[in-house]
């Protein structure tokens, strides 16, 4: 089993650029293979959850080329072009992958299998699963888990839908599926998610209306090929951003990021805590802002998390937390249930490492109490969740003695290149098969 073993360093300097976002990149082929034409993408991030999609695309039938690093182009079949894969398709890690195309495959005209690894066959999919068959669908969960059995051939209609948890995931598959349907299709979000998906439908041509939580979909008669310049995934740089706060030696900039406003709440909950952080050179990728990011080296305070930031910074509370242990005082997460539901139980995982470490800690049903202090020496267990290994290879910034971090593989499912960059920067990080 993989592991990084990472020393203390007496700081971080200089600048990265982080791999491509990761939920962007899904969507950009998946919306490719159904439009009419030739989408050409570019940063794509060529990580393991991405690949996994790009190979379900192409055993759909859709040919997929990639002339360069970061480059991919699709021939798309149209809405209803795809053909039936000769197996299950497996989405490994990847559970943007797998619910998403649950909405895709719902309108085939085949019958189709989503498979994933020991992680993603845990994960909950009858909340994908059940707006769907509302809508007509055809899917069968195991105790509600993968395997999916999508029946084909079925007509679908739209639906408003109020869904019961915040999920991008969710609203993405029903807005994919409402693509197909007769009829409109809206739906409400409890609270805000990343858009993604909206501002993807409509640089592809699609029409829909994003208003005061509601997203309201008519199907289009095709979507249109399109470029896309996918920037800097945010939730790669929170990592270097968690890093820079507790241990630079001077202003850090991670540069080219995407700083749309559903992912960026962990630069607030930094803020709260005193975080000296300034968005710098504002411009736009296609349908996403982006800017650099500047990050100075900062006494933190623990703060209460504003549950409403919760959704705005769902994958970043690894790092996060790793912010908080090394802050003066408390900290305390609520309204993060969801967090039990991710790779890992990332409250779960996440309370063991820093009890690993010799960090305070209180696990909370819906979030977690933690008490800043010293840290480590010790091994952590990630659990094979890649932002739980990549946020304790931070920690070591602030650490008494080495972290010995297990089970590290599935970084390279968002950020291959990961333990380099670090390293790149002054991090001590070591990595061993
Ligand atoms: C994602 C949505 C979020 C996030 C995941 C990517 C997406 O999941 O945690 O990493 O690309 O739509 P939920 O929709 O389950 O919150």
């Amino acid at each position: 089993m993989s592991s990084y073993r990472v020393r203390p360093v007496p700081g971080i300097a200089g600048e990265v650029t982080v791999p491509g976002d990761k939920s962007i990149s899904h969507r950009a082929l998946m919306f490719g293979a159904i439009a009419s034409g030739t989408t050409h993408v570019s940063g794509f991030l060529e990580g393991e959850d991405c690949l996994a999609t790009l190979r379900a695309v192409s055993n759909l039938g859709v040919s997929v080329a990639r002339p360069g690093p970061g480059q991919v182009t699709v021939q798309g079949v149209g809405l209803g072009g795809f053909t039936a894969p000769q197996s299950a398709l497996d989405m490994g890690n990847a559970g943007t992958a797998m619910r998403l195309f649950m909405g895709l495959l719902s309108a085939q005209a085949f019958d189709s299998t989503l498979v994933g690894d020991d992680s993603l066959m845990r994960r909950p999919m009858e909340r994908v699963a059940r707006p769907l068959r509302e809508m007509g669908a055809r899917i069968e969960t195991h105790d509600g888990r993968p395997p999916v059995r999508i029946s084909g051939g079925t007509r679908l209609r739209g639906i408003d839908y109020a869904m019961p948890v915040a999920s991008a995931q969710v609203k993405s598959a029903i807005l994919l599926a409402g693509l197909r349907a007769e009829g409109v299709t809206a739906v409400h979000e409890p609270a805000v998610t990343r858009d993604h998906t909206e501002r993807m439908l409509q640089t592809f041509g699609c029409e829909l209306v994003a208003r005061s939580g509601t997203v309201t979909l008519r199907p289009p008669e095709r979507l249109t090929a399109a470029s896309v310049v996918v920037p800097g995934d945010f939730s790669s740089a929170a990592f270097f951003i968690v890093a820079a706060c507790i241990g630079a030696r001077e202003p850090f900039v991670i540069r080219g990021v995407g700083v749309n406003p559903t992912r960026t709440g962990l630069l607030e909950m930094l803020a709260l805590m005193g975080a000296d952080l300034r968005l710098l050179n504002h411009r736009s990728c296609g349908a996403e802002p982006v800017a650099d990011i500047e990050v100075r080296p900062a006494r933190l305070r623990g703060i209460a998390v504003p549950e409403r930031l919760v959704p705005l910074a769902i994958d970043e509370f690894p790092a996060f937390f790793v912010a908080a242990a090394c802050a003066e005082g408390e900290t305390v997460v609520t309204g993060a249930e969801e967090l039990r539901v991710k790779e890992s139980d990332r409250i779960a995982v996440m309370a063991a490492g820093l009890s690993a470490l010799g960090v305070a800690n209180e696990v909370l049903a819906d979030g977690l109490r933690i008490q800043g202090g010293p840290l480590g020496p010790g091994t952590v267990d990630s659990r094979g969740d890649h932002r739980i290994a990549m946020a304790f290879a931070v920690a070591s910034l602030r650490a008494l003695g080495p972290i010995e971090i297990l089970d590290v593989a599935n970084v390279a499912t968002s950020f291959p290149g990961f333990a380099a960059l670090a390293r790149s920067v002054g991090l001590a990080i070591e990595e061993c098969a």
